[in-house]
């Protein structure tokens, strides 16, 4: 029996979600008229989209700064207008989509280098309301020297200080979601009593960096706890992953190192005291969708040697590691190994040291975006079949697609999800339609 059928016979389901950011659309391909829609009107029709196909979630990366670390400068930032800047925040939009969705899960990132604590479980208690349970938080801990800088300080904390004062942050998080018991709204007329007053308590933390007295002064949540994302690379940041996600996302490499991570961060949940079923480990990737696989395999191609994709892609890779990409020459391998207080599991997959490629084959191999776990380039009924073998090697649990360099028209959005749900539909791989309410429901719904 396959690993991914189940004992009833059907076959296990995985979870989809889709990875983009408030960024421009794309505004200068040949199927893109796009790069006005500061208004949501893109992401909105896009979420409306994902909700018909069933995917968990739609996400929205985010970043707490212009980067410049591409040539030192926000030169290509700005020039491209694609992926990196002009940003807007991401959480106004999420609760935008899902008020166009019925079951779509929106996740925002927020950095607990920029929130105060009891502000963001504040944002997050709200935004859960205002979208009937649907919000997630993607916990970041930020990984730029520029966003550091636009927060006060010198320059970014080194990786283990910011992942010890992110456990502080989620214990006080914890606290004040949860300073209002379950029940605490009663709304009796007889009594006149709206709020049970018992049932709302101060914390009064006090922590070695944070110090709050609560509580929360917004209702319990629908999701008791809004849902929790997190994308730990390293081992500090795979376990903190594991103690606090609901799901993780992550970027690997094939097929074994989907395998290897998914099976480190269940272990080190087990560690942690939690049952690994409980989180979803989802891998980014950028499928390529064409009629036929010749003509999916020609737009990749194309895709991969264009001179703009060259750039977009090292200026990304720069503005993730805060490494100059620019002073490497594109047609020798870089001089050396290279190390980052940012993101090094995204650096790591990107260099892949000691193959001795070209900065060039680097970015060409790393098609459709540095963010590839596996390839998956054909028609929909080809990748549906690539995604299932993937699935059945690595045990789970879904993936998070995305579009090459974070650039994204509404041709990309509908081939997946005109094109490549109905077909992993067709193999009973994903759902048809929500079973559940809320965000948290959905994920752990299979
Ligand atoms: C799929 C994915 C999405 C991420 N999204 C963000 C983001 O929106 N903002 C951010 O600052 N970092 C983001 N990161 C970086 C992670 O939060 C994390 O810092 C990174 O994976 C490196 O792991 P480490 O912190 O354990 O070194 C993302 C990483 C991955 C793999």
């Amino acid at each position: 029996m396959s690993k991914t059928t189940s004992n009833s016979g059907t076959k296990k389901k995985f979870h989809l979600g889709w990875f983009t950011n408030f960024t421009a659309d794309e505004w200068n391909g040949p199927f893109s008229n796009g790069g006005n829609s500061w208004d949501g009107s893109f992401h909105i029709d896009m979420a409306r989209a994902l909700d018909r196909a069933g995917f968990d979630f739609i996400m929205l990366e985010d970043k707490l700064a212009i980067p410049e670390a591409y040539g030192d400068s926000f030169e290509s930032y700005l020039k491209l207008g694609l992926g990196m800047a002009p940003k807007h925040d991401p959480v106004p939009l999420a609760t935008l989509m899902a008020a166009h969705t019925k079951g779509l899960g929106v996740v925002a990132t927020m950095s607990t280098l920029g929130y105060p604590p009891f502000l963001l479980a504040r944002l997050a208690s709200t935004v859960d309301h205002l979208t009937n349970g649907r919000f997630a938080w993607n916990i970041v801990t930020s990984a730029e020297n520029a966003a550091a800088q636009n927060f006060g300080l010198d320059e970014l904390p080194p990786r283990e200080k910011r992942y010890e004062v992110a456990h502080e942050y989620m214990d006080l998080f914890y606290q004040l979601i949860d300073s209002w018991e379950e029940g605490a709204l009663v709304r009796d007329r007889e009594t006149g009593t709206y709020v049970d007053h018992t049932k709302v308590r101060k914390i009064d933390f006090q922590g070695k960096y944070f110090k709050c007295r609560g509580p929360l002064n917004t209702l319990r949540s629908p999701q008791g706890r809004p849902t929790l994302l997190q994308a730990g690379g390293s081992p500090t940041g795979r376990d903190f992953a594991a103690k606090h996600a609901d799901a993780i996302i992550a970027v690997e490499n094939g097929i074994e190192g989907m395998k290897a991570y998914r099976e480190d961060v269940r272990a080190r949940a087990v560690k942690h005291g939690r049952n690994p079923d409980d989180i979803k480990v989802l891998f980014l990737v950028t499928p390529v969708l064409g009629e036929t696989d010749e003509e999916a395999r020609a737009q990749y191609e194309r895709t991969a040697h264009d001179a703009t994709f060259i750039e977009q892609n090292l200026a990304l890779i720069s503005a993730i590691t805060d490494i100059n990409f620019k002073a490497f020459d594109l047609d020798k391998p870089l001089p050396e190994k290279l190390v980052t207080n940012g993101e090094q599991g995204s650096l790591d997959k990107f260099q892949q040291w000691g193959r001795n490629k070209t900065l060039r084959q680097l970015v060409i191999e790393a098609s459709g975006g540095i963010c590839a776990s596996i390839e998956l380039v054909g028609t929909p009924d080809t990748v549906a079949d690539q995604m299932e073998a993937a699935m059945e090697e690595v045990g789970g649990d879904g993936f998070l697609i995305t579009t090459p360099a974070l650039s994204t028209n509404r041709r990309h959005v509908i081939s997946v999800t005109d094109g490549l749900v109905p077909a992993l539909q067709r193999r009973g791989l994903v759902r048809t339609e929500y079973t559940h309410k809320t965000l948290r429901e959905n994920l752990l719904a299979f």
